[in-house]
């Protein structure tokens, strides 16, 4: 038999985002609550998350800023729990933030007070918390119709368990397959997972021409297929990192080519012909440093142009032919990354538990009654900018009603 403070209302897996929003949420409706993490704390990436600052959400959530093979699932979770609602508990807190930039709410101070204030909620809410507690078995009792969990600290029943234990992304922050092996067990169907906005890695031989560049950043037009994103593109030791890059990474396959636009905006022949008849007797790698930093220019005069016959000259040397050829290296710059850092340094896991499996008003299996699946561990993965975290506020609140 087990002791009465084994058992649970509602047992949830996995204290991060998605976790601690269900319990909150579930608590506030009066259910008994146990929260467990196998980790020694709770919230891990929510307290590294943008830059310390956390990216909490954005200000413009649309569903096409998520990927997933049903790209319906998300709708209905994203507007029960909105932005707003997640900004009105930010408020209630006293958290000063801020947006950065394209709608992105960081943090003034720190990640912390996000934690602090989801903590502070479960408090209220009397959630129990317990970490450093790994799960070893999950089962379902059809005699009791409840989940007995099997724990290295002891044993708990629950009414209802909820899988919040997300992707595989930085193994050092908590991150496991448990949720992947439970749906498993269960028989759900899921689809393959890979690391998603992930920084890009390049040949050795394509390191040794950008490794100068390693640190410089340039805002670029990036394409995968018909996917486009402008944002900032930073060169590092290993390749090719920045915002534009870690989107781009989350469509992008292995052995295939992006094309970057290393001009976006800019009608580059008519600059290029203003230029011709303004600084005629200029370098066209200084010329080029206009759009970029020097060092930039000078790596791309001096191979991304010298490689397709286009030596650096005085700009009026250069005919219409060329000038048209410039501009094609320029906004048609083709590089096939190696790979990707994968999961060490991924933000996010793509695929997962296939969104068919459950239900998009109150995220139980459809065919194991009060198994529920929220978060990351799912096939919905967002952009970045503030759409994964709030997918987990989303899908938590949305599981959190009905637990
Ligand atoms: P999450 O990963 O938050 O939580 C899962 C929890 O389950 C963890 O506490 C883990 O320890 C626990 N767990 C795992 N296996 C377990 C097991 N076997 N037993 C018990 N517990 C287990 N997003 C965004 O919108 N804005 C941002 O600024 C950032 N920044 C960012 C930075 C970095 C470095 C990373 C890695 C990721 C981001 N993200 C982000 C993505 C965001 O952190 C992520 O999408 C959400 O945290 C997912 O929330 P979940 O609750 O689903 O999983």
């Amino acid at each position: 038999m087990t002791e009465p403070d084994s058992r649970y209302d509602v047992i949830i897996i996995g204290a991060g985002a998605a976790g601690l929003m269900c319990a909150i949420t579930a608590g506030k409706r009066g259910r008994k609550v146990l929260v467990i993490d196998h980790a020694n704390k709770v919230g891990k990436k929510i307290l590294m998350s943008g830059g310390g600052r956390c990216n909490f959400t954005n200000l413009d959530i649309q569903p096409e800023n998520y990927l997933s093979h049903n790209s319906h699932f998300c709708k209905s979770a994203l507007s029960r729990f909105t932005q707003w609602d997640f900004i009105d508990l930010v408020e209630k807190h006293q958290i000063p933030y801020h947006e950065k930039t394209l709608g992105q709410l960081f943090c003034d101070h720190k990640s912390s007070d996000i934690l602090n204030m989801l903590l502070e909620e479960c408090r209220q809410a009397k959630v129990s918390i317990k970490t450093r507690c790994q799960t070893k078995t999950v089962q379902w009792d059809e005699q009791t119709q409840h989940y007995l969990l099997e724990t290295d600290l002891r044993e708990f029943t629950a009414q209802s368990v909820v899988i919040a234990t997300g992707g595989l992304s930085i193994p050092t922050l908590g991150a496991s397959g448990f949720g992947y092996d439970v749906a498993r067990q269960f028989g759900l169907k899921l689809y393959p997972t890979r690391a998603g906005l992930v920084p890009f890695t390049l040949a050795k031989k394509q390191l040794e021409i950008y490794k100068s560049l390693s640190g410089s950043s340039i805002d670029v037009e990036v394409r995968f297929d018909d996917v486009v994103f402008q944002e900032a593109m930073l060169f590092t030791h290993r390749g090719l990192s920045g915002p534009a890059m870690l989107q781009i990474s989350s469509y992008w396959r292995p052995g295939q080519a992006i094309t970057i636009n290393l001009v976006p905006g800019k009608n580059v022949i008519q600059w290029l012909k203003n230029r011709q008849q303004q600084r005629g007797n200029a370098e066209l790698k200084s010329i080029l440093s206009e759009f970029s930093s020097k060092n930039i220019s000078q790596v791309f005069s001096e191979h991304l142009l010298a490689n397709n016959g286009i030596n650096n000259a005085a700009m009026k040397t250069f005919n219409e032919k060329q000038l048209q050829k410039i501009e094609q290296i320029l906004t048609n710059w083709i590089i096939v990354p190696a790979g990707t850092e994968g999961y060490r340094t991924a933000e996010v896991t793509l695929g997962g538990v296939d969104t068919d499996e459950v239900s998009s008003k109150t995220f139980e299996c459809k065919k194991q009654p009060g198994l529920f699946f929220i978060g990351e561990v799912l096939d919905v993965t967002g952009h970045l900018g503030g759409y994964n975290f709030q997918w987990a506020w989303s899908s938590g609140a949305a599981a959190g009603e009905y637990v």
